[in-house]
């Protein structure tokens, strides 16, 4: 792929550094496995699905580099199996990078175990890395397309109209020109996917079809992904919106002034239990309080039936000066003890429905998340 924040040409990989956003853009050219899981650690890239995209690439990387030596089978996959682990070990919240790097390694299995030399194998792991990055921007176009006619169908026919209109006629007053507004966490765009985004792409299909009011953008402390990263993609669409403050949301909901929460996933549990960005949880509980829909948007390859409830996903602990500095600067006390987890788990009793991009789920996640999981590993794509 040549385009875009992740592009791959020739052995080289070359990343929009999101650290340095908005300020900057800045791209890096990297070429050795090591320096994709830096990058992953970093959060130079981030977001389940590019995550998952990148450490693809990284292995395939890794083994264009080890193939060159002209190593035995055996040596070949040893080296890739290492590098793998490495990568994986990167972020452990997102199951997508474990998803497309077990991805790799049992196509490399394959090959070799036909008998295809390793730089036969390392070109063909490179055309599945591309594979699982092409597949991920059809899957967040898919995402919005079902997204958009939930939220049309299920959210938008069901609103009363807000202030006049209400006093004048109810709900018989909503085809007077009521739109959504949605609220958002964390970056789930162009940016966390392939391209076009999982919650942000809901939002994207919705605004081209004219459904969409404004979009509350949560800042997301402590990185700040939803006012550095959400607002610099929401503004480069021009899709009117507001950032708030992550204390600010409840507020908004309990005013009215919120009508659906829409938001991304590392891994959903077979049972619906969503890891998001840390946050997510309050967010869902306040929207349950207030009657309001909670949508969670993921492409499959975000869905763990292996992990059979939220309690076993494993949180990732970040270092603690994530917390205390503040976009660069250190305006709290430096011996402040800090937690800084990265992510929490939203019950599915909390979730509305989860889009994917083989259309919409809802109530008991359990036999629709196995079942899907299922196809997609047999390459079923009814
Ligand atoms: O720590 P991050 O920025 O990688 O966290 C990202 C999120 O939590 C996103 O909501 C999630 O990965 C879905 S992105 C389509």
């Amino acid at each position: 792929m040549k385009a875009g924040h992740i592009q791959y040409a020739h052995g080289i990989l070359r990343l929009l550094d999101q650290t340095r956003l908005p300020g900057e853009v800045v791209y890096l050219d990297l070429d050795t496995a090591a320096a994709v899981r830096a990058a992953i650690r970093d959060m130079r890239v981030r977001g389940a699905p590019a995550i998952g995209i990148v450490a693809a690439y990284g292995l395939a990387l890794e083994a264009r580099r080890v193939a060159a030596r002209e190593p035995s089978a055996d040596s070949f996959m040893r080296h890739l199996e290492t590098a793998a682990a490495d990568l994986t070990a990167a972020r452990p919240t997102a199951v997508n990078l474990s998803w497309s790097v077990s991805r790799l390694l049992e196509r490399a299995r394959q090959l070799l175990g036909q008998g295809t030399a390793p730089k036969d194998t390392a070109a063909q792991l490179e055309r599945e890395a591309v594979a699982i990055h092409e597949e991920d921007v059809a899957a967040c176009r898919a995402i919005g397309d079902h997204g958009a006619a939930l939220l049309k169908k299920e959210v938008l026919s069901r609103l009363r109209p807000r202030g006049r209109a209400a006093e004048n006629g109810g709900a018989s007053q909503r085809a007077g020109g009521r739109r959504l507004s949605i609220l958002t966490h964390c970056n789930t765009g162009d940016l966390a996917t392939g391209g076009y985004g999982t919650a942000l792409g809901v939002i994207r299909s919705a605004w081209r079809e004219g459904l969409v009011e404004r979009v509350f953008v949560d800042e997301t402390r402590p990185l700040l992904q939803g006012a550095r990263l959400t607002v610099w993609e929401l503004q480069r669409d021009g899709i009117p919106h507001v950032l708030i403050a992550d204390a600010m949301a409840a507020h908004f909901m309990r005013r009215g002034e919120v009508d659906a929460v829409i938001v991304g996933a590392d891994r959903i549990a077979r049972n619906g239990d969503t890891a998001n960005k840390i946050g997510t949880y309050g967010l869902a509980l306040a929207a349950h309080a207030h009657g309001i829909p909670f949508v969670v948007a993921a492409p499959v390859s975000t869905l763990d039936p292996a992990i059979a409830r939220g309690e076993d996903i494993v949180i990732e602990e970040r270092d603690p000066e994530e917390v205390r500095r503040f976009a660069g600067a250190q305006p709290f006390p430096s011996s402040a003890p800090v937690a800084n987890p990265a992510f929490d788990v939203t019950p599915a009793e909390y979730v509305t429905a989860i889009v994917t991009e083989r259309g919409v789920l809802r109530g008991q996640f359990e036999d629709a998340i196995t079942a899907l999981h299922a196809a997609s590993r047999t390459g079923d794509r009814s």
